[in-house]
């Protein structure tokens, strides 16, 4: 099933009634353990994903579902506080809906974060990374189906989907913070199983350096409706077959907490420059 332009329009226009005359600016899509950033947005509105016409609610543990519009670093933005993921039994149209949705309230600047398993060996989990490119390249587009004009074009360039800009305050912002940060390429799996160290092997040699199971989806409908994005991964952990040890969601709950403090410090400060 895909969505019609006025579907999109219904959700921005509930959306507006909500936040009165409030343009946000930057949209952010946090994953996990960012999540608490929503609640230090300043003069919030809060609305659950599921009271919003056309909205999917998020089912992972750890994200909470709803949109918070205010004023966060000095920015109006707007959070999503839980996004969506396709392991979850949406469709990449579905996962990638609140983007567009944001895009018309006003949003032109995209922030994602998540968790990722590290590829690299020469990395260590709880290192953040900035995300420079992603491969997306085994399961199909959210732009698939019918193209909607009022977004983008039918074939979207995706040469720079994480945009140059933004990459380059990250970098400056890091530096300013005596923050190490990795750089490199977020390869998606569809998940929800971690992958096999055989993958993992796949991974790299396709030229992976994190893997997850979120955000390639969101930023290609982004980078489709002409936002800018700028995307972090915390490697939570390294990936299947780096260790002998089996992966669990409490390892990368536990890193995500552990490292929220830098991370949030860093997002925090390159929105401030947005
Ligand atoms: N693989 C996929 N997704 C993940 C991982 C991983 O190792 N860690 C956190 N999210």
């Amino acid at each position: 099933m895909a969505y019609t332009f006025a579907q999109y329009q219904e959700s921005a226009d509930y959306i507006r009634e909500k936040i009165g005359g409030f343009i946000p600016k930057v949209a952010m899509v946090l994953g996990s353990g960012l999540g608490f950033l929503g609640d230090a947005v300043e003069n919030p509105t809060a609305i659950p994903y599921g009271e919003i016409p056309h909205f999917k609610a998020s089912t992972a543990p750890g994200h909470k579902g709803r949109l918070v519009f205010g004023s966060l670093a000095g920015r109006p933005v707007a959070v999503m506080q839980g996004r969506m993921h396709h392991y979850e039994g949406y469709g990449y149209d579905q996962v990638s809906y609140a983007v567009r949705v944001l895009r018309l309230l006003g949003c032109d600047a995209l922030i994602v974060t998540n968790a990722a398993g590290c590829v690299r060996t020469d990395w260590q989990a709880g290192d953040l990374m900035l995300i420079t490119d992603q491969i997306k390249l085994f399961s199909e587009s959210p732009l698939r189906g019918e193209n909607l004009p009022e977004f983008g074009v039918r074939f979207p360039d995706a040469s720079h989907l994480y945009t140059p800009r933004l990459q380059k305050i990250a970098r400056d912002t890091a530096a300013d913070m005596f923050i190490t940060l990795r750089e490199g390429v977020y390869f998606y799996c569809y998940g929800p199983q971690y992958e096999t160290p055989a993958e993992v092997r796949a991974v790299r040699l396709l030229g992976g350096d994190a893997v997850g199971m979120s955000t390639a989806p969101e930023v290609i409908a982004a980078g489709h409706c002409g936002m800018e994005v700028l995307g972090f991964t915390l490697l939570s952990n390294m990936a299947a077959g780096i260790l002998d040890q089996p992966l669990s969601e409490k390892e990368v709950l536990d890193a995500a907490e552990a490292a929220k403090d830098k991370f949030s410090r860093l997002v925090l400060g390159c929105l401030r420059k947005l």
